[in-house]
Parts: C-alpha cells; sequence; structure tokens
C-alpha cells in the first residue's frame, strides 16, 4: 500500500516497512513480550494490504465553507485534512469524496458536522453523521435526497437524537471452511473492522477445537454472535453473553437468520454471568434459563482492550478448554500469566487486521494440563 499522508497521518504508524517487515517486526514483538511463555510457534496470517478496513472513521475539518475528512496529525497535535484512505475497502474509498462533496454543497448537512463513520458489508454501506446541533426534519429531508442519490443508508446522530434514514443496519455474508454465514450489522454495535481477516479467524477457530472433546460452549464477549453462530455446530449446547443491548438484539436476528438453534442469549457482563454461575446472584435478564443444565468444555473470551476484569480472569480457569481471542497484547500477557498456572498453550496465532499500524490481533487456544484436573 502506499500512501501520500504516509509520515503525516497518525493512523499508519510502520508506514516506513514494507509488508513483510510488518510481519518481522510484529512476530519479533510478540517474541519478546512472550518469551516467558512455553511458545513453539506464532502462526500467521496475512491480510490483505490496502482497502482492507470495512469500518473507518474520520473527523470533518471546516475550512469557511469548505469541508474535507481529517486524521489526528502523526507528530502535532493537529487535525490532518485528507482526501482518502487507502485502508479502506473498496465501496466505502469510492464513496467517500462523493458523500463529501454531496454534504459540502448543502449548508444544512455541513454545518456543525464534527465526524463521519462508515460500515460496509458485501454489498451494502451504512454512514453516520454526526453533529453538534440538533437535527430536524429539514436537515432529515436533505440527508434522505444524499442518501437516494448515493444509495447508501444513512444515521444522523446528535445528542439523544438518532435519525435513520433507508435502515440502520447493513446484510453481512462472510464464508468459512466452505460455509456461508449471514449477518445483520448495526450501527453502535462492535463489528470487526477486517472482514477478511475475521472469515480467517473463525476458519482458525473451527480448525483448532476439533482436538479435544466438546459439550457445552459458554462465550463471554458475543457480540452480534460473529463467532457464536459458526461455532455452534460443532457443541450441543451454546450460551453466548454480552453487555450491549443493541449487539444482544442482532446476535439474536444473527442466530434466526442462520437456522441456529442451540444457543442461548443473554445481556449480562462477565463479571455479572459469573456471578449468575456461581449462584452467587439471579438477574431477570436470564429469564428463567436453568444455567446449571450445563456442561461446558469450552470458553470463547474476545474482550475489549482492557482484558479480564479480575473475577472473569479467575472463573475462565475453571473450564477445561479456553479460546482467547485478543486485540491487546499487554493485556493477553497478564491474562495469559494467569491461565498458564493451570493450562497449557497448545495454539498461538496472530490475525493481522491492521496492517500499517502496531496493533496486534491474537487468538491463544489453551488446555487444562492433566495436574490441575
Ligand atoms: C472485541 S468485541 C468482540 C465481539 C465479538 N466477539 C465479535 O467478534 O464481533 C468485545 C465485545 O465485548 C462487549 N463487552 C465490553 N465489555 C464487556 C463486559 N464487561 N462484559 C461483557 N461484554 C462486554 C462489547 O460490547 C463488544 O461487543
Amino acid at each position: 500500500m502506499t500512501c501520500e499522508y504516509f509520515g503525516k497521518c497518525g493512523s499508519c504508524t510502520l508506514y516506513e516497512l514494507d509488508y513483510d517487515e510488518q510481519k518481522k517486526f510484529k512476530i519479533e514483538y510478540m517474541r519478546e513480550l512472550f518469551g516467558a511463555f512455553d511458545i513453539k510457534e506464532f502462526e500467521w496470517r496475512s491480510s490483505k494490504k490496502s482497502h482492507y478496513r470495512s469500518r473507518a472513521e474520520f473527523m470533518i475539518y471546516h475550512n469557511d465553507d469548505n469541508i474535507s475528512y481529517a486524521m489526528h496529525s502523526l507528530h502535532e497535535k493537529l487535525k490532518l485534512p485528507i482526501k482518502q484512505c487507502p485502508k479502506t475497502d473498496e465501496k466505502i474509498y469510492d464513496l467517500m469524496p462523493k458523500l463529501l462533496a454531496c454534504i459540502e454543497k448543502n449548508e444544512i448537512l455541513r454545518k456543525n458536522l464534527f465526524s463521519i463513520e462508515f460500515l460496509s458489508s458485501c454489498d451494502e454501506i451504512l454512514v453516520s453523521l454526526l453533529y453538534h446541533k440538533k437535527l430536524d426534519t429539514i436537515w432529515e429531508n436533505a440527508a434522505k435526497e444524499c442518501a437516494d442519490i448515493l444509495n447508501v443508508k444513512l444515521i444522523g446522530r446528535s445528542r439523544n437524537i438518532k435519525i435513520s434514514i433507508n435502515g440502520d443496519f447493513v446484510k453481512e455474508r462472510l464464508d468459512a471452511n466452505g460455509k456461508r454465514y449471514f449477518y445483520n450489522l448495526h450501527e453502535g454495535s462492535f463489528s470487526q473492522p477486517n472482514r477478511g481477516m475475521n472469515e480467517q479467524m473463525i476458519e482458525w477457530i473451527l480448525g483448532r477445537i476439533l482436538e479435544a472433546k466438546r459439550v457445552d460452549l459458554l462465550e463471554l464477549y458475543c457480540g452480534h454472535g460473529n463467532f457464536t453462530i459458526p461455532l455452534a455446530p460443532l457443541f450441543e449446547k451454546v450460551l453466548a453473553t454480552e453487555i450491549s443491548k443493541t449487539s444482544i438484539s442482532a446476535a439474536k436476528q444473527n442466530a434466526a437468520l442462520n437456522s441456529t438453534q442451540n444457543i442461548e442469549f443473554a445481556r449480562l457482563s462477565a463479571e455479572e454471568l459469573t456471578f449468575a454461575l456461581k449462584g452467587v446472584r439471579e438477574f431477570k435478564r436470564l429469564g428463567g434459563m436453568n444455567l446449571f443444565a450445563y456442561d461446558f468444555t469450552h470458553v470463547l473470551i474476545d474482550p475489549p482492550r482492557a482484558g479480564l476484569d479480575g473475577v472473569s480472569r479467575e472463573f475462565v480457569k475453571r473450564f477445561e478448554n479456553i479460546i482467547y481471542i485478543s486485540c491487546n497484547p499487554q493485556t493477553l500477557e497478564r491474562d495469559l500469566k494467569e491461565f498458564v498456572k493451570t493450562h497449557k498453550i497448545a495454539h498461538f496465532a496472530l490475525f493481522d487486521q491492521f496492517p500499517y499500524t502496531r496493533h496486534i490481533e491474537s487468538g491463544v487456544i489453551l488446555h487444562r494440563l492433566p495436574s490441575s484436573k
């Protein structure tokens, strides 16, 4: 990938290295960070080298009646105006200048706009426009015209206001191990930013968990069911939990879209779930589910950057097999230090979700040590 903003834009920090050098750099970094662990190999999964992001967010830079997209500058605390970003997938890349032109010429759409977010799927794009002003029907009519011309779904957001035009989710299809999965991806809830890497992560988990005996699966940060749905056929039953209301409701829809019937979803934080499973607290949100009818052989965790809280970290150790997807090597290292007291690392993979940046996504599978059974 080449970009005219390399060295100026704060988004790409590894711009001086070509793709193979970035791979070497990241593996070396992980070798050092995880040097104290018994890891035979870091499996590596490559990304597309450009146009890999199906989610992107830009600030808006105003100069009189003109606007442009902007990113944080690499070296100074400044907004750097940019015309395009070659990390965005082809659909977003193609839409960006057209959308900007449509907004710029209309003062109602332009004024007080401070950020634009894009979410794309195999066939659709959802754009969110974020404002520092109240949105009304005049704004809605102008936005509708723009959305129809560009054939996109569009959301206007300002404090306590959300106006959806043509819908607030996109339909996604993912292929993994010869199977196709369907998802509705909603604005305002998490989705993996690199579609190709996401398919590779799903394939990797599906392939690596076959070696251990499987009965029921517990998932603690299930989002909209991204991993839950492909994994469900490998288990008798699945209990999948998540803190976000929007994500849990999307996950239920997505399970129905894929005719998956062996998953129960509950909106509980990881910590709340540990209390429920230990029988310490009851939650109305469980709606009469019998948590004690499960025989969990596996737990899957894909937490935010902060990793696991102390209670959940201790709780996860009670399971025979742990599948840990992490977007932050530092918190992964902290959590693994605890897990290797009772478990052995069987597989460790690096998924290059974010080329040209220092971010590293990992997948780790652990099995309980015979001495801890
Ligand atoms: C990295 S995302 C992973 C989502 C999903 N596995 C996927 O691949 O799309 C982390 C998810 O954890 C949820 N989350 C954040 N804090 C949480 C908590 N304390 N307990 C449970 N879920 C939480 C977020 O809403 C988000 O959906």
